[in-house]
């Protein structure tokens, strides 16, 4: 490990590569681009503390960029032990970042990396899962009073802040940037759906076509990946909970069934849930011979990894990201030991869905920083105006016009007496 006084990574020597990754990803992010053009005029952040626990890849280095544009302070680790890219924690620090984090974290480090945002007392929290805020609330409190809010990147946080809010346990306001219609349009749905094959094409090499893929969970991200999988050519089976859900599923065209039925037909099978042990080791039992498992929700949770290896009579690691279990005398497969498996087996979002994802953060940290001490101590979303911006901002990057309400069709839609 490279260590410094501002930052503690893999490899300073991977910086050069860094930079280039980090240089590639922002001409795909005109967006946020255009936001941090603003920034250096306006330096709306000045003197701003921001504490960040994202997953260290090019996209958010841009992120980074853009708020230390604004005037901000920053100091970033990563929320997921395998999504650090090496090569970016390493140009970061040498761009002077504060930066703390490597792919393949032990979960000491992971913490230990953790506590370094907290010594360095942020006044604005960016989070992706929850794990800052939820350290800070458990044994940092004192840092409370100097919180001006908190930002919240994924579902699984925002549910986690729910249940914070419910409890009367949350102390600061947060802004559930991930709720943003554009986040989710972009980054759950379009972009977890064609990155998670990704991953699970990069860990294994399968081929899609033809097989049997299980998708667990008919949410955003869920949809994404049923949809992109049927694209490659697979035969897609649905497991829900919500009938809701399920009822789209089947009429999206999918089989649907318990995951205790589909154990036994599926070859892929895939979990973005945001629930625990959603495959377990009776439905594993049932699987045929290389059956491969993935889970692309935000904890590695989802797939009862632990169970299997209890039960199993051998493992190895096959090569990067793909680990082979022997359970009953048939072998099965776990894709990036059940984390996220578009960011440990692939590179996570194209840079393109993260520009939208980050105009997100981006304006989430102006917002709250315009409006400290006036926001509510609750998880909320921000103005429509500002989401509705982000997605004209993307539309402008790609060079697309639209139209605008004339003022007789603005008369139309709010008046109710012209009829039939
Ligand atoms: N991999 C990524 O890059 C990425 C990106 C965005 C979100 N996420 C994560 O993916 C997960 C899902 O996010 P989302 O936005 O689709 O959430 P969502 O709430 O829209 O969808 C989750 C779906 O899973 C279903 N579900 C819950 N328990 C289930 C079970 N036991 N069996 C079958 N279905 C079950 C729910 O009914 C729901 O329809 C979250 O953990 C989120 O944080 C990952």
């Amino acid at each position: 490990m490279d260590t410094g006084n501002t930052y503690e990574v893999r490899d300073m020597k991977l910086a050069g590569q860094g930079l280039l990754n980090i240089e590639y990803a922002e001409s795909k992010m005109g967006s946020l681009l255009e936001i941090r053009k603003r920034f250096i005029k306006e330096k709306p952040l000045a003197g701003v503390r921001v504490g960040l626990a994202l997953h260290i890849t090019k996209e958010t280095a841009v992120l980074v960029r853009t708020l230390i544009a604004g005037g901000a302070d920053v100091a970033i680790t990563g929320c997921n032990p395998l999504s650090t890219q090496d090569d970016v924690a390493a140009a970061l620090a040498k761009e002077g970042v504060k930066v703390y984090g490597y792919k393949g974290e032990n979960s000491e480090d992971y913490y230990k990396y953790l506590n370094k945002i907290i010594e360095f007392k942020p006044n604005i929290t960016i989070d992706d899962g929850c794990d800052l805020v939820s350290e800070i609330h458990k044994k940092h409190t004192e840092l409370i009073p100097s919180i001006i809010a908190g930002c919240e990147e994924t579902t699984t946080g925002v549910i986690r802040l729910n249940a914070m809010e419910k409890d009367n346990a949350l102390k600061y306001p947060m802004i559930a940037v991930n709720d943003n219609d554009t986040k989710h349009l972009l980054d759950n749905y379009y972009s977890t759906g064609q990155s998670t094959c990704d991953g699970i094409i990069r860990a294994t090499n399968v081929l899609f076509a033809g097989k049997t893929v299980v998708t667990a969970g008919y949410g955003s991200c869920g949809k994404g990946f049923a949809l992109r999988a049927r694209g490659l050519g697979a035969n897609v089976i649905v497991t829900e909970i919500n009938p809701f859900r399920a009822l789209q599923a089947v009429y999206d065209g999918f089989r649907v069934m318990k995951m205790e039925d589909a154990a036994p037909l599926g070859e892929i099978f895939c979990t973005l849930t945001g629930d625990k042990h959603v495959i377990r080791l009776e439905h594993m039992r049932k699987m045929k011979s290389g059956a491969i498992m993935a889970n692309s929700g935000h904890f590695d949770i989802e797939i009862d990894i632990a169970g299997l290896k209890k039960a199993s009579s051998a493992t190895k690691r096959v090569r990067p990201f793909l680990d082979e279990f022997v359970l009953d005398g048939k072998n099965l497969y776990i894709c990036g030991e059940g984390r996220l498996v578009n960011l440990a087996a692939a590179e996570g979002h194209p840079s393109e869905v993260m520009a939208t994802s980050f105009c997100g953060q981006a304006l989430a940290v102006e917002y709250a920083v315009k409006h400290r001490g006036k926001l509510p101590v609750k998880v909320i979303q921000l103005p429509k105006e500002i989401d509705d911006n982000i997605a004209l901002l993307q539309l402008s990057a790609l060079s697309v016009k639209i139209d605008t309400l004339t003022e007789e069709q603005k008369k139309y839609l709010s008046g109710w007496e012209e009829g039939t």
